[in-house]
């Protein structure tokens, strides 16, 4: 087992995530100046089995290459976190972001062709006509809390249509989600006593109790939708799930359940908070959003993937080497884990010049906030796009003077660079 080196940070203590956003962009920066990879000790939990430690990657070089080759930096057992899932976890999240090829490929394709760009191109009236009406709404209420009134809404219909949910699903389906991905931060389990309790037993317990209840509820869902269509398929992507066949075997109960989960937790809780960083950086640049505004349409494509670099939104996933292996001058053993830092490695000067400046102009801009080039790229990169181009042009074409107004609430959390609240102003 590797030491744990004086690395100056812990990234596994939980303070950490806590602190500045400044303090701990130049602790990333300083784990990426060192001449080998950090080794950080697990955090031990009650509950959860933990193992030795990980190595930090924290250079865009390596992010990129554990990325790209798979059959060495493994998905499995799991690269959600960096204790491996406890059993009653896998049932509802053991989906294909946790699987290896051939089965992740197998069960990817099944709903992939619905996020190409040809596909999405389809549902370009329908984001327009639902970003009117959110625009419209936003206007009548007036000024106020961006992420419920704006970030939020987009992303939870159209994951939900394209799942077929019913509306009156969608307001828990949205509480389920940010239960599950805030599950370290006290407004999301089960407040702030417990979430004061840190890593104890309580604590814990309730963090994992409050995200397995959503996971529950989620999966009730899904296998309620799942009987429905079985019956009468529509076009949407439960009806794909259940009519799908693996080598003339359908997915199990598991594999759906756990399929829709991972479909509108990502869907859902991730570009929301690109919306919101984006409409911040556009406020604290007012040189870049005037560029932008001077052409919109030729300049949004840039904007999107700069507000993604910079914000990262998923600050982090893991993978586990199968087998010894060097990589960029450092031997890792067969069972190491390591965790892909995707918001370092977006800000790594050896390959973006001035990494802290945000620039809608910048290119190339291969940033890895959708993930590493690989097999898991991230499959509502496409989607995710579109909807914050839509929203942007509606509502920077309509109320062009909207600016974010005071301090943001973050989301308490090593895994999602999320805001949970953020005043608009106009
Ligand atoms: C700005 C928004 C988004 C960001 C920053 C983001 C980020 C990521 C990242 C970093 C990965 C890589 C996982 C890995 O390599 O292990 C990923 C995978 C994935 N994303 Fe996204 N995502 C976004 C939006 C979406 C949306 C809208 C969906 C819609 C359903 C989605 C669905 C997925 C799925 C299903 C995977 C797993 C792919 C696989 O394992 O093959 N994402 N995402």
């Amino acid at each position: 087992m590797a030491a744990t080196v004086d690395a100056g940070v812990d990234l596994s203590d939980l303070e950490f995530w806590a602190r500045p956003r400044r303090e701990r962009e130049a602790a990333f920066a300083a784990l990426r100046e060192r001449d080998s990879p950090a080794f950080f000790q697990e955090l031990k939990m009650p509950f959860v089995k933990t193992g030795a430690g990980y190595y930090a990657l924290v250079r865009h070089a390596d992010v990129v290459e554990a990325s790209r080759r798979p059959e060495v930096f493994s998905s499995e057992p799991s690269v959600t976190g960096v204790a491996d899932l406890p059993r009653y976890f896998a049932r509802y999240f053991g989906s294909m972001i946790n699987m290896d090829d051939p089965r992740h490929a197998e069960i990817r394709r099944i709903v992939s062709r619905a996020f190409t760009p040809r596909v999405l191109a389809k549902l370009e009236e329908d984001l327009a006509a639902a970003a009117t009406e959110i625009v419209d709404d936003l206007l009548r209420d007036g000024p106020g809390d961006f992420v419920g009134r704006v970030a939020a809404r987009l992303p939870l219909q159209v994951i939900c249509d394209m799942m077929g949910i019913p509306p009156m699903w969608r307001p828990r389906v949205y509480e389920a989600t940010n239960a599950i991905l805030g599950i370290g931060d006290p407004d999301y389990t089960g407040g702030r006593e417990f979430a004061a309790s840190g890593v104890t037993r309580t604590g814990v317990l309730f963090g994992l109790a409050t995200a397995m209840a959503a996971g529950y509820e989620l999966n009730h869902m899904a296998m309620k939708l799942a009987r429905r269509r079985r019956v009468r398929p529509g076009d949407d992507l439960i009806s794909a799930l259940v009519a799908a066949e693996i080598d003339g075997e359908s997915l199990t109960d598991q594999e759906i359940g756990s399929f829709f989960i991972l479909l509108v937790v990502a869907g859902n809780e991730t570009t929301r908070n690109a919306m919101t960083h984006g409409l911040r950086l556009l406020t604290r640049n007012p040189e870049q959003r005037e560029l932008l505004m001077a052409d919109f349409d030729g300049r949004i494509g840039g904007a999107v993937e700069e507000i993604v670099r910079i914000a990262t939104p998923v600050i982090q996933f893991r993978r586990t080497l199968t087998r010894d292996h060097e990589m960029n001058g450092h031997r890792y053993r067969a069972g190491d884990k390591v965790l892909l830092f995707y918001n370092s490695a977006n800000r790594d000067a050896a390959v973006f010049d001035d990494p802290d400046a945000f620039d809608i102009t910048r290119s190339p801009n291969p940033h890895v906030g959708f993930g590493g080039p690989g097999p898991h790229f991230c499959l509502g990169a496409n989607l995710a796009r579109r909807e914050i181009t839509v929203m942007f042009r509606e509502l920077f074409t309509r109320i062009p003077e909207i600016r974010s107004d005071g301090p943001a609430d973050w989301l308490y959390s090593n895994f999602i660079n999320g805001i949970k609240r953020q005043d608009c102003a106009f």
